[in-house]
């Protein structure tokens, strides 16, 4: 390994923050400084991982398993001012993880200093930005990479491989739901409104629209899209929290009636904003239908009203010779007060028009105690293998990242015109 890659973030939150500290735990001493708005959530979360208190848990599917984190990590030089980050610490790596709205920024940032770039997902959330960091990145030099954290999970991995070598023949057509049963969670944070996401779609979709895409090898042509507004918003305070609330134990969707009732652990403090706030203003449910290259046809909805053990992610993946039934959440159970998956298994069944009657192919992949169906240290081995210069097909190149973009923002756009919208993707 190369003890001498230097590592820099750009938006230290959760996120941005596990991703350091997975980089530390495969690269002991490697970053070098971070930067954001301000430094509380990078305290509060090396705070956890170094034992004095703190809070690991807001980095969720991206949180580390325990090691020896060294204890200087938490005195990493901090900047408010990323440009000034660069040009004094001269990173040869920079981890993206502010608010999305802020990514195409610092892209060009990062792309005027010639380091290497993991960005997170969606690599931006307007048009016009989701093409500027296509035209910086397309061509760049260095490694530029986006997280697209399905994907290195060993059922995607599986899934894909079996599609690819023809086990269900030729593909036809994608039926994909994801039925989020922490969706409320999107509407307790920052995440709730077009300026700082654009929408769910951009949020969450991105990574199953890429997933699809992954996994048939085509490429999408024109998208069409319904979506509303269901369940969230109203007319509630911004800033009323559950634990400032009179309803705090009557309301359904209060955070103590999910304790009390269903042993739901509590948010962390800067989670808890309630879910009827009037700047709630981006859509709770869509539905999706694509045409792919060669007439293929994918359906894909997504809710964000799922009851916790309603949580479905998956579909299935139909082909001229069989079906591949794909699921993201088999048997799966929460810890009650850590919320750590103590549970977790994902599935693939395959059913063939030759089999005999009584005739499948099942596996079952656990994933207990690891994030995002068991990628999220697969990811991070494979990202250290781009960094010195090896390949690692499950780390996206950030021409996944802008199909999948574009897909959500087309999809966006009809559900805003009523029209069918073509994908002009320039690739
Ligand atoms: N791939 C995944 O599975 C995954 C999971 C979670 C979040 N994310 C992505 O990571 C990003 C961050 O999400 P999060 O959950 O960590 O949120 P967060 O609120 O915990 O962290 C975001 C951080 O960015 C900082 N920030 C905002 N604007 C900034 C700016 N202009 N300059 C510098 N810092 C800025 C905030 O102060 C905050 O500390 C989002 O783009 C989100 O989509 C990806």
């Amino acid at each position: 390994m190369d003890p001498k890659l230097k590592v820099a973030c750009i938006g230290a939150g959760a996120a941005g923050t596990s991703h350091m500290v997975r980089m530390e735990k495969n690269l002991p001493g490697c970053c070098v400084a971070f930067s954001d708005l301000n430094r509380a959530a990078f305290d509060r979360n090396v705070a956890g991982y170094l034992g004095s208190g703190g809070d690991t848990s807001r980095g969720g599917d991206l949180k580390s398993s325990s090691f020896a984190l060294r204890p200087e990590f938490r005195n990493l030089p901090y900047y408010q001012d990323p440009e000034e980050m660069l040009r004094k610490e001269k990173p040869d790596v920079v981890i993206i993880a502010s608010y999305c709205s802020h990514h195409a920024a610092a892209v060009e940032i990062c792309t005027r200093h010639g380091v290497n770039i993991v960005l997170e997902k969606p690599i931006a959330i307007t048009e016009p930005d989701v093409r500027k960091v296509w035209a910086l990145l397309r061509n760049y030099p260095k490694v530029a990479t986006v997280n697209l954290s399905l994907r290195g999970s060993p059922v995607s991995e599986s899934a894909r491989r079996h599609i690819q070598n023809g086990d269900i023949g030729r593909i036809v057509s994608v039926q994909f739901v994801n039925n989020v049963h922490y969706g409320d969670n999107y509407f307790r944070g920052w995440m709730r409104t077009h300026k700082h996401v654009g929408s769910l779609l951009l949020q969450k979709a991105t990574h199953d629209l890429d997933l699809i895409n992954y996994f048939i090898g085509l490429i999408p042509e024109s998208v069409a899209a319904f979506g509303s507004r269901q369940v969230y918003g109203g007319n509630k305070p911004n800033d009323l929290t559950c634990d400032a609330c009179d309803e705090k134990r009557t309301c359904f969707m209060s955070i103590y009636r999910r304790k009390v009732d269903a042993s739901k652990p509590f948010p962390p403090p800067g989670k808890r904003l309630c879910v009827f706030a009037k700047e709630i203003d981006i859509n709770d449910n869509e539905v999706l239908a694509i045409r792919y290259q060669g007439g293929v046809t994918a359906s894909y909805s997504q809710t964000f009203n799922a009851p916790h053990h309603g949580g479905q992610r998956g579909g299935y993946f139909i082909g001229t010779e069989g079906i591949l039934d794909f699921r993201y959440y088999g048997d799966f159970e929460e810890h009650p007060d850590t919320g750590a998956y103590v549970k977790g298994t994902s599935t693939i069944k395959i059913t063939r028009f030759n089999d005999r009657p009584g005739s499948s192919l099942t596996e079952v992949h656990d994933w207990a105690n690891v994030g995002h169906f068991g990628s999220s240290e697969h990811l991070g081995e494979g990202l250290i293998k781009l960094l010195q210069g090896g390949q690692s097909p499950i780390n996206a190149p950030i021409r996944d990242g802008y199909i999948s973009a574009m897909m959500c923002l087309a999809a966006d756009r009809s559900i805003n015109t009523g029209n069918v919208v073509k994908l002009d993707l320039d690739l």
